[in-house]
């Protein structure tokens, strides 16, 4: 019976769902070209209307830690020696809009570790099935579908994680309201805020602990856009006081213009494209706010995606999860099949109840919402650069064989904010071995993490792992 459920999910899934990055689906280049679709059309981002505060809603959270406690997930490892919750936090009751998180203690020193909160990006994809399930946290899904095992190198080893589906209509996340799906950055920002003061009274004893913000791809724009508005609104006292000490971005889309940039000098130096189709893109495209693209560089652009072909682009030495084919093994190991394990495993109706969820069909992305999107600024380099001078500690990390938000796209996207170097580039060692290399600036910290594509934890756990720990020791690698 079970296993006939499970193999009927598994052909409708695979077939129907895209996962993140996988089977075609590019979230990212599908919100960036939506966007970009109604920019022609409606002029340019205009400058952010002066900040207003208003008070946010505080539910009543009393007892609901309790309930919150997963006692365990459907075929855990034994030996698991920490404690884990999950379920939903109102943020707007009277449309019925609640976020789904995922909390994953430290198995020792929970009571002083600091609370780091983890945001996968898209728009549209989960932080639980991406980032907790496939990178960071501490289990992974064996190819079963049915059992976990542990992850050596998870970040809840040296810190409490909080991993947040966001915006409504992400993972397991829902409204009431289906006008709700139709959203933004903007509003992200603010439902992730109320969801951190609701969370608080929840668990008070995180209130007054080191917070830190974390997140990849398009969280570019979500964590410096929270960090900021926590930032705005720490100042006003009536309101809880969030112990923000710091944020890290990963392979993070922060600039429309050096991602695209970026991005193609990538793709040449990485032997992808040719030196036609890379000249041709450099001297028909301005990809400046205000640019226009003529037809001469969308013409370079198709014929760069056509030339890249189906190379994973997330990893771009990676195998393909190919039934068809025996997997060449990737550079890091990773099993370039783990989406469709979870994807059978979140979908599972006894992993959804132990996790508290309401019981829907959980997909990596949604892949209406890129579409759907409806403010996302051209640049987010302006909040980076305010948080810069705020004193929070501001990180940005790139694994370098990501061709989505490759490590060009960042090095020119900090070249933007005219900082000064104060501790040159070098090469930061793993083990005996060069993890990566990194350059202090002033108020900035660059990192990069050798051999590992867009999902630094999932392709280089342990070094991924060595840098979250500089991180939250405020020390470079
Ligand atoms: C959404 O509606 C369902 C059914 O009425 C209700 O049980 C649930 O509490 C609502 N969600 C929120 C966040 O109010
Ligand atoms: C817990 O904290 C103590 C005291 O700071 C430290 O010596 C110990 O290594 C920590 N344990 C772990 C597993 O981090
Ligand atoms: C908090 O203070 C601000 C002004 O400083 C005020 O506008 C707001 O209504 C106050 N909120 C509460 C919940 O008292
Ligand atoms: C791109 O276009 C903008 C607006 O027309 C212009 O100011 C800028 O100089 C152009 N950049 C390049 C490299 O030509
Ligand atoms: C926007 O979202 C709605 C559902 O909320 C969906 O039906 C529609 O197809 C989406 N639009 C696009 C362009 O994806
Ligand atoms: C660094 O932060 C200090 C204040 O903490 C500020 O005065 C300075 O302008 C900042 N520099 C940069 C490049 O952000």
């Amino acid at each position: 019976m079970k296993i006939a459920f499970l193999l009927s999910l598994h052909f409708t899934l695979l077939v129907s769902i895209h996962c993140y990055g996988g089977n075609g689906y590019d979230p990212l280049e599908t919100a960036l070209n939506a966007q970009r679709a109604k920019r022609s059309v409606t002029g340019h981002a205009t400058t952010k209307a002066e900040y207003s505060y208003s008070p946010v809603y505080v539910g009543q959270q009393h007892g609901l830690k309790d309930a919150d406690k997963i006692s365990a997930f459907p075929g855990q490892p034994s030996g698991t020696d920490f404690d884990q919750y999950s379920g939903y936090v109102t943020v707007e009751p009277n449309h019925g809009r609640a976020l789904f998180y995922y909390f994953a203690e430290s198995p020792a020193n929970s009571s002083t570790n600091p609370l780091v909160l983890w945001l996968n990006g898209g728009p549209g994809c989960s932080s639980f099935g991406n980032g907790a399930m496939m990178e960071l946290g501490p289990f992974r899904v064996n190819p079963d579908f049915t059992t976990l095992s542990h992850n050596k190198y998870a970040w809840n080893n040296i810190a409490n994680v909080l991993f947040l589906e966001s915006p409504a209509g992400v993972g397991f996340s829902y409204s009431n309201t289906s006008s709700d799906y139709k959203t933004g950055d903007e509003q992200t920002a603010k439902d992730s805020y109320t969801f951190l003061v609701n969370w608080l009274e929840r668990f008070p004893e995180y209130k007054t602990r080191d917070f830190y913000i974390t997140g990849e791809s398009y969280a570019g724009h979500y964590v410096p856009q929270l960090a900021q508005l926590i930032l705005r609104n720490n100042k006003f006292t009536n309101q809880t006081v969030i112990n923000l000490k710091g944020i890290a971005l990963g392979n993070a889309l922060v600039d429309e213009e050096t991602e695209n940039t970026g991005m193609y000098d990538y793709f040449w130096t990485h032997a992808i494209i040719s030196d036609e189709i890379h000249k041709g893109i450099v001297s028909n495209c301005n990809f400046s706010e205000a640019g226009t693209i003529t037809e001469a560089c969308l013409d370079y652009q198709l014929q760069a995606i056509a030339a890249r072909s189906n190379i994973y682009s997330y990893d771009i030495y990676a195998p393909l999860c190919s039934p068809f084919s025996n997997s060449t093994p990737s550079i890091s190991g990773f099993d370039p099949c783990t989406e469709n394990y979870i994807l059978l495993y979140l979908n599972t109706p006894e992993v959804q109840q132990s996790l508290h969820a309401k019981p829907l069909i959980w997909e990596s992305c949604n892949k209406n919402m890129p579409k759907n999107w409806t403010d996302m600024p051209f640049t987010v380099l302006p909040v980076i650069q305010e948080l810069m001078g705020s004193g929070i500690s501001v990180w940005i990390y790139s694994g370098d064989t990501d061709g989505r938000v490759p490590v060009t796209t960042s090095r020119y996207s900090i070249n933007k904010l005219q900082t000064s170097v104060k501790t040159p580039w070098y090469p930061w060692m793993y083990e005996g071995e060069v993890g990566g290399y990194v350059v202090g600036y002033e108020n900035l910290t660059f990192v990069t993490i050798r051999g590992a594509g867009h999902f630094v934890p999932s392709y280089q756990p342990a070094r991924g792992l060595a840098l979250f720990s500089s991180f939250l020791e405020g020390k470079l690698p």
